[in-house]
């Protein structure tokens, strides 16, 4: 059968910067290390004033087109996933076409075009979609664009600001992909909860240590569905596991968790089970408190552990090094994760062609999935196209009252006007809504 899956990705920053430790941290009155250490976040992109989902992901699409050389009638599908939206009935893939329409020949006409929505998860059941839809037959040769883009805004004060974020990323999904395979076999856990919403408004309503415990809880899930279909995963099995990153902290606590689930050394779990006096097993215990005291108890001993600590520094940290300068992009975070982990191997001249990856995408409300990928042989060439580095070093660096003024400018309940604080190159721009999209 036929590979189908990512054939080129390119990553589109907001064009400003908000520093964490040494902007956002004395304004809250907080501990730098708050940010740095316990969220694990240096920075957060944000967009200029003439920057939003729609240029964002336009010119992600644009960098990628242009790249692969490719022209509209290459494209047989565009899907938007965000949780960002600003229309309830006219898909934002209909907006980055007609962005894309002003410079490439020819036009979409051809295509479907959609918007995905469920939370962060959206930009995976995207690729999902893509890939059905080659598998079906139905591309007639062509390959799919998948845009991920958000603008990861929460209110002002709210405990989620420091994770604010905002970027796009462009993927396009093909039969013989340059990048990743896509795994057929696919794990979920879905459960309809209320920890994040955005009823009928622009920022979320956030339970921000509840949407931590449910990210644990369907991850637990998919991850069991997932072997249920794919057989017993092992720590060794994977060269990277790419989470869905809100904060690189919270994929510190899932790794461990996925970690206890994917460790098959039977010595090591029997060696930590002794130290706490028994399996952490709920049928060992007589209440719920007494097996969670020793769940936690029995999790700390094994975050120590030398094999842990190796397979986190080799597996998961490299996937968290864009996430650490960029913050939450939604439906992009996971994607973004994948790119740092590829990234990382070029920088480390690591060979992956035919290594696997376990990808785990979550989204609130809330679902996670669990797929695995494999590398494909032009996947060093894709890697090294990316321009992320230069495009964070050239973020605007906010002052609190720049930042101050752009969040204003970003809530749609305002009306502000602020100057922009980049010059926008060779980019589309938001113009005021009569000009959606111009090129600038
Ligand atoms: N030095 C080192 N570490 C420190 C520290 C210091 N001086 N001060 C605090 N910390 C640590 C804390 O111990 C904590 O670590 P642990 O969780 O490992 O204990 C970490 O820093 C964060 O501190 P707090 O828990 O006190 O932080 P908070 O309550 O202000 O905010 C949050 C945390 C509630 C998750 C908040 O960031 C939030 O609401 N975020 C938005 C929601 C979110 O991202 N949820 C994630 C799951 S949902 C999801 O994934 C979907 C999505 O994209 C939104």
């Amino acid at each position: 059968m036929t590979a189908v899956g990512i054939d080129a990705i390119e990553i589109w920053t907001g064009n400003l910067k908000l520093d964490l430790p040494g902007t956002f941290a004395p304004e809250k009155g907080e501990d730098p290390e708050k940010y740095t250490k316990g969220l694990g976040l240096n920075a957060s992109s944000f967009p200029d004033s003439y920057e939003d989902i729609v240029t964002m992901g336009a010119n992600a699409a644009h960098r990628l087109m242009e790249r692969k050389g490719l022209e509209p009638d290459d494209i047989g599908r565009i899907d938007v996933a965000t949780e960002s939206a600003f229309d309830n009935s006219k898909p934002v893939s209909t907006y980055v076409a007609g962005c894309l329409e002003q410079v490439f020949e020819g036009d979409f006409h051809h295509a479907n075009k959609g918007e995905r929505k469920f939370a962060c998860i959206a930009g995976t059941q995207s690729l999902d979609d893509a890939y059905n839809w080659i598998r079906a037959g139905r591309n007639r040769g062509r390959s799919a664009l998948v845009i991920a883009t958000d603008t990861a805004l929460y209110a002002r004060g709210d405990a989620g600001e420091a994770t604010q974020g905002a970027g796009a990323v462009a993927m396009l999904i093909s039969e013989d992909p340059n990048l990743v395979e896509l795994s057929a076999e696919q794990g979920y856990g879905s459960a309809d909860e209320t920890d994040f919403l955005k009823p009928n408004q622009q920022f979320p309503s956030v339970d921000g240590k509840r949407s931590v415990q449910v990210y644990l809880a369907r991850m637990r899930e998919a991850l069991k569905d997932y072997e249920s279909v794919a057989g017993d995963v092992h720590e060794a099995d994977f060269a990277y596991a790419p989470f869905h990153t809100p904060f690189p902290g919270m994929v510190r606590k899932a790794a461990l968790l996925a970690y206890r689930h994917v460790i098959r050394d039977t010595t090591l779990e029997d060696d930590l089970a002794d130290e706490i006096g028994r399996q952490p097993r709920p049928e060992a215990f007589d209440t719920d408190d007494d097996y969670r005291d020793a769940l936690r108890e029995y999790m700390d001993l094994l975050k120590e552990t030398e094999a842990y600590q190796e397979w986190y520094a080799e597996t998961i940290d490299p996937t968290l090094s864009i996430s650490r300068e960029v913050g939450n992009w939604y439906t992009g975070s996971v994607h973004v994760a994948r790119a740092s982990a590829l990234k990382h191997a070029l920088e480390n001249g690591r060979d992956m062609t035919g290594e696997s990856l376990l990808v785990a995408s979550y989204g609130s409300g809330a679902q996670a999935e669990i797929h695995s990928e494999v590398v494909q042989e032009g996947w060093e060439d894709e890697i090294e196209a990316l321009n992320v580095d230069e495009q964070l070093e050239d973020r605007y660096d906010m002052s609190w009252d720049d930042y101050e003024e752009v969040h204003d400018v970003h809530n749609h309940d305002m009306d502000v006007d602020v100057e922009e604080f980049t010059a926008p190159e060779s980019e589309f721009v938001f113009d005021g809504w009569g000009r959606m999209g111009e090129r600038k």
